[in-house]
């Protein structure tokens, strides 16, 4: 099995590779191509990579190249990992909205929207070219905003899914918690990418006994610290919002907080500097403990289930990104959820999910149209578009402030957005 790495450099790449080196009675690889635009960036990566299969007595070949069609050739499944513009336009992101009083995230509100305009036009390009080398590929998307990118890829007619580790470091963490196996535990997982609630925590299977309520009653704290709410919050909805919920439940407090300190970036600049000189030490063959201060824990683990559930080896319920198709009633068929589903080589069907309570059913209909018309600017572009699209998002709603964080959003994108 041939997979391919789009984004292959990033410093999140050992992590995978280490997935693929325990997992691989699960999905065997045979070949592992890495795809990134900097050389030296392949050859640190490509190095420990190369030295983790070898320690684990794997026996799959790393391939580095800076040639994305020649990287794609022949892939069985590829997955996209790329951050256009780098950590600098990330730093961007999380800085300008704060100007505005809006907090300054890489997938949330206006920061988000900056995001998605820079990212989906080079994916669509990409995922061209995977269709154009091989047709059948499989593309996983754990590009952000996963939610936009999929929808983007799935409206073009790609064969894709979007992947994110929330909901994995949640069934992880309360498997822990409840003492139990990870794969007895199921997630009543329900909403949008990085827009999400646990509400309901099954044992044995999807239809299993919920144990949520004897959860929230005994480690109710330890999970509200987690995901940085209060504990009453959580007592009172019975359910588990995702740590992006923050920005919205909590949006004020976090804006003073991030204006007091560096941004998220710079701390993962400096992290991903001092990761580089650790992969071109010789010695090292293991990803090193400092890639657990990074957001992307059990990453590996959730796209070697995908994309073995993908190639068809183990077909299984799994949260991914898909098309919504009537799961959720009251949002439309192509808008793209994060739900439970059924993958297997025919791609991700959702679960059912119980109706939703109006105050999660309001907040994801309406970052729903957000998602909706900032696909729209990121295809069409314009200013105009940018500005609509940040009038609908619940986090900005005024069309002054729509304007002052187009005006900034424009400002400091411009050598990434063909219109401006
Ligand atoms: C989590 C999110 C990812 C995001 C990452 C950021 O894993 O699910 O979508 O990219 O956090 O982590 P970082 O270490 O770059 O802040
Ligand atoms: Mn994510």
């Amino acid at each position: 099995m041939r997979l391919t790495v789009v984004g292959g450099g990033s410093t999140y790449t050992p992590e995978l590779v280490d997935g693929f080196a325990r997992l691989r009675e699960t999905l065997p690889v045979t070949e592992l191509v890495l795809v990134d635009p900097s050389l030296e960036r392949l050859e640190l990566v490509g190095g420990l990579a190369r030295r983790i299969l070898a320690r684990q007595g794997h026996p799959g070949r790393v391939v580095t190249t800076t040639d994305l069609d020649a990287g794609v050739e022949g892939a069985d499944a590829v997955l996209l990992q790329l951050r256009v513009g780098g950590q600098a336009a990330r730093q961007q992101d999380e800085t300008w909205p704060l100007e505005c009083g809006c907090v300054g995230q890489e997938t949330t509100g206006a920061g988000g929207l900056a995001k998605a305009l820079r990212t989906v036009p080079v994916v669509l390009d990409i995922a061209e070219r995977v269709r154009r080398a091989n047709p059948d590929a499989w593309i996983i998307d754990f590009t952000n905003p996963v939610g936009i990118v999929t929808r983007a890829l799935l409206q073009a007619g790609h064969k894709a899914v979007g992947l994110c580790n929330v909901a994995i470091g949640f069934q992880r963490k309360f498997a822990a918690l409840l003492g139990t196996t990870s794969e007895r535990v199921h997630l009543d997982h329900v909403g949008l990418n990085h827009l999400s609630w646990e509400l309901g925590v099954r044992l044995g299977g999807p239809d299993g006994e919920d144990v949520l309520p004897r959860l929230l009653a005994e480690h109710g704290r330890a999970i509200a610290d987690d995901v940085r709410l209060p504990h009453a919050l959580l007592a009172g909805l019975g359910a588990v919002p995702s740590y992006y919920l923050r920005y919205f439940y909590a949006h004020d407090e976090v804006v003073a907080e991030l204006a007091g300190k560096p941004s998220r970036a710079a701390e993962v600049a400096a992290m991903e500097e001092h990761l580089l000189e650790m992969y071109g030490d010789p010695a090292l063959d293991e990803k090193p403990e400092l890639l657990a201060k990074r957001g992307g824990a059990y990453y590996s683990e959730a796209a070697v289930d995908l994309a073995a559930a993908l190639l068809g080896s183990s077909p299984g319920v799994q949260v991914v990104n898909t098309a919504n198709r009537g799961t959720l009633p009251f949002l439309p068929d192509d808008a793209v959820v994060e739900v439970q589903a059924r993958v297997d080589g025919d791609g991700a069907v959702p679960l059912p999910v119980r109706p939703l309570d109006p105050l999660y059913a309001g907040l994801v209909a309406q970052v729903t149209a957000y998602e909706d018309l900032a696909l729209d600017a990121a295809l069409r572009g314009g200013r105009d578009r940018v500005a609509k699209a940040l009038l609908a998002h619940p986090l900005v709603g005024q069309y002054r402030l729509a304007d002052e964080l187009t005006d900034r959003l424009v400002a400091h994108n411009r050598e990434h957005l063909a219109w401006a």
